[in-house]
């Protein structure tokens, strides 16, 4: 099959075809070098620019001040996970986490083998809906670092604004929302993000860090868990995920080429209202997750009457070519990721389907 399909997975997903491209364009010869990015050295003068084009392309985009460092890690967002209560909390210091759906609860997990990880807000109970407002949350007394997750990928969560943790330095999991809308980056102390859904493939995981929380690290940590030696060595201690730098410097060119991340925010926002519009105007056949105030604009989630049918949907709409709306294992329904790079056409041809759907089995 050459024809490509309309793909709904929550990551790895969908890329810009145009991305594709250019890298198939280059996969024998990186601009007539006679070697792919994966045969050449890290650190040779060719990959020395893709890597500081694709920086400075995330610096861009992002507004990311000078304060601030961008890191390539690996391990994923769920290293991630282990490394901040590593380098940032130690036995009987405190760490606050607000947990909004099963992400978060992974992270504070591993917060938990370091410190006191404290949730202080845990939406489990009422089935990981929510966002809290900032009334509800009541940050711990001298707490080491708050932690969220910006966009809930399972459940279909996301926060729309930026957390503010009142001088308390915020640390955020953005992994299915990074590079979708606008941040006060300067809002956070640290922002972590696995590649694979906004910014090109798995395997290779973004770190914006600012300089005073490098300087927290305690000496004599174990040297590939050392922020501070990561950025001192410009990510490149050890050979770095060569291939996925690469399409993320592509990714960045793409987005500059589309008008950037406020076009982007505004394409997400409509792509979002036309599914959420259809769902809502199913008279209950399809019901969202998500409280309104938090329906992510990246993962919408949402159920049908009965888990038979839903199957169904998932299995009907594949062999029409719309692909990966199962929901995930652990909370089942359907979700429909529909980060940058997915078209506003698939979304149209989803609630086409949806509509006809519903007229046969509604
Ligand atoms: C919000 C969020 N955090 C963390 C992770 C874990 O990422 P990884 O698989 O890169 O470890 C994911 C994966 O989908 C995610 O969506």
């Amino acid at each position: 099959m050459t024809e490509r399909i309309y793909n709904f997975s929550a990551g790895p997903a969908t890329l810009p075809v145009a991305v594709l491209e250019k890298a198939q364009r280059e996969l024998l010869s990186l601009n007539g070098i006679g070697m792919s990015v994966m045969e050449i050295s890290h650190r040779s003068k060719h990959f020395d620019e893709i890597i500081e084009r694709a920086k400075s392309g995330l610096r861009n985009h992002l507004n990311i001040p000078e304060n601030y460092q961008i890191l390539f890690l690996q391990g994923g967002a769920s290293l991630q996970f282990s490394m901040i209560p590593i380098n940032f909390l130690r036995e009987g210091e405190t760490a606050d986490y607000v947990v909004t759906g099963a992400w978060g609860k992974k992270a504070i997990k591993e917060a938990k083998r370091a410190g006191n990880g404290v949730a202080i807000y845990d939406s489990e109970k009422s089935g990981f809906k929510s966002v809290p407002t900032d009334d509800e949350l009541s940050y711990s007394e001298n707490a080491n670092y708050i932690h969220y997750t910006s966009n809930e990928t399972i459940e279909g969560v996301e926060f729309k604004r930026d957390l503010d943790g009142g001088g308390t330095p915020v640390i955020c999991d953005m992994s299915s929302n990074i590079l979708s809308k606008r941040i006060g980056i300067d809002k956070y102390a640290m922002i972590y993000a696995g590649a694979q859904k906004n910014i090109g493939p798995s395997g290779v995981t973004l770190v914006i860090i600012r300089d005073d929380m490098l300087a927290k690290v305690p000496k004599n940590q174990h040297t590939l868990l050392d922020y501070r030696a990561i950025a001192s060595k410009g990510s490149m201690l050890n050979t770095p995920n060569t291939w996925g730098i690469y399409i993320i410097d592509l990714v960045c060119q793409w987005l500059s080429e589309n008008g950037g991340i406020s076009a982007m925010e505004e394409r997400n926002e409509a792509k979002a209202k036309i599914l959420y519009d259809a769902i809502d105007s199913s008279d209950g056949f399809y019901r969202g997750h998500a409280d309104r105030n938090a329906r992510s604009f990246m993962n919408v989630t949402f159920n049908l009457p009965g888990e038979d049918l839903e199957k169904r949907f998932a299995e009907e709409a594949t062999s029409q070519g719309l692909d990966g709306l199962k929901g995930h294992r652990s909370v089942g329904g359907i979700r429909a990721s529909i980060y940058n790079a997915f078209p506003k056409e698939g979304v149209q041809t989803l609630v086409d389907f949806m509509e006809d759907f519903c007229k046969t089995h509604g």
